[in-house]
């Protein structure tokens, strides 16, 4: 089935008086790979199986193109599923386990065959078709779960925190594989993750929720250079939010005084109560920089080339900072910030 945009307009989702979801606007691209992020309970598997008809709206609507489909059953949208626990068929082997849509939908056996065959060679299970789900690592039982998504070619794929159950190691793999499938299949995808890092490596535009509301849609270069509040920057890994006073503000630069700190930073708001937030990795050890601020160290963690330092200010503030300079607990120190890196927000 070929469209060219998928389109939620305005959808909600209340259990009881609770608003799980609250009028979610957006408009996917045949071909794009839109990331859902936000923490637990924010509503993104709410959205997601809207979107698939395993949830019916209490209200808006959903649109491929001029069709409203809102009203559809899940299967007569035909959207791929992958979930979080695989929900594989344990009686039946890998091939039958890809295959079963197929047959469902009385495909032709040697049409069936050479499809299976090709699902599973993306996935890179050729040599496992004969096995039964018991006999994989959970790696390998995710990828049959994508498999059988992708072999029905549907007009979008919906993916539920499908690398939650698995190690560092193998997620960092797995990732790799998602987005390689995506490249080579095109297919439209809606990603659900609570992981930041997942969703800016992996998708072409994000929407960060929170509470069942959008906080910001975005490329991920977008949302992570200019989240557009404390609540998007804090999820983006600006770990340094403080609360702080505007003492003064001229254009974009603006003044603030506060928690132990005078910085100059970027925003537009007037004087008045205002949150900062720093990135760690932004701060910069040693004199002559910008926004400079005395510290003292008192935990450090090794991250191979860099370490993460925890200190705090004369006043008590905590501070974050990453650095490869070698400090160690009770060390004494000056860092600083460059103006353009210290982002102002309301608070
Ligand atoms: N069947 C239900 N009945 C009542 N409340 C529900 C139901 N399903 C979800 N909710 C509520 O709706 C809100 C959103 O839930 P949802 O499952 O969409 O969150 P989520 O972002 O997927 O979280 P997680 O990351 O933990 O999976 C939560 O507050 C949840 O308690
Ligand atoms: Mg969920």
């Amino acid at each position: 089935m070929t469209f060219g945009q998928l389109r939620l307009d305005g959808v909600s989702r209340s259990f009881g008086t609770a608003n799980a979801l609250s009028g979610l606007d957006l408009a996917i691209a045949r071909g794009e790979f839109v990331a859902l992020l936000g923490p637990s309970g924010c509503g993104k598997s709410t959205a997601l199986n809207c979107l698939a008809g395993l949830l019916p709206l209490t209200g808006g609507s959903i649109w491929l193109d001029d069709t409203r489909i809102d009203g559809q059953p899940p299967e007569q949208r035909g959207f791929g599923m992958v979930f979080q626990n695989y929900a594989l068929f344990p009686h039946m082997s890998v091939r039958a386990n890809v295959g079963f849509g197929l047959k469902m939908r009385k495909v032709a056996r040697a049409d069936a065959r050479r499809r299976v065959d090709e699902a599973l060679r993306l996935v890179q299970l050729t040599d496992h078709a004969a096995k039964f789900p018991a006999q994989l690592s959970g790696g390998q039982q995710q990828r049959v779960a994508i498999a059988r998504a992708v072999v029905l070619e549907p007009p979008v794929v919906l993916m539920d925190e499908p690398l939650s159950n698995l190690d560092a190691k193998l997620r960092l793999e797995m990732r790799m594989e998602i987005r390689r499938l995506h490249q080579t299949l095109g297919l439209t995808t809606v990603y659900v993750t609570h992981d930041q890092e997942e969703a800016l490596s992996l998708a072409d535009r994000l929407v960060v929720l929170r509470d069942g509301a959008v906080q910001q849609i975005g490329t991920p270069e977008e949302v992570y250079a200019q989240p557009v509040n404390s609540y998007v920057a804090s999820f983006m890994g600006y770990r340094n939010l403080l609360d702080v006073t505007v003492t003064g503000a001229a254009g974009t630069s603006v003044t603030v005084e506060g928690a132990g700190v005078r910085l100059t930073g970027r925003g537009s708001l007037a004087q008045g109560p205002a949150k900062v937030a720093i990135r760690p990795e932004d701060f910069v050890v040693g004199d002559g920089t910008e926004n400079a601020l005395d510290v003292t160290v008192e935990i450090v963690e090794y991250h191979g080339r860099e370490l993460s330092v925890s200190a705090r200010l004369e006043n008590g503030t905590p501070v974050y900072f990453r650095t490869d300079k070698r400090l160690a607990p009770g060390d004494t120190t000056r860092i600083g910030v460059p103006a353009e890196r210290v982002l102002v927000f309301e608070p």
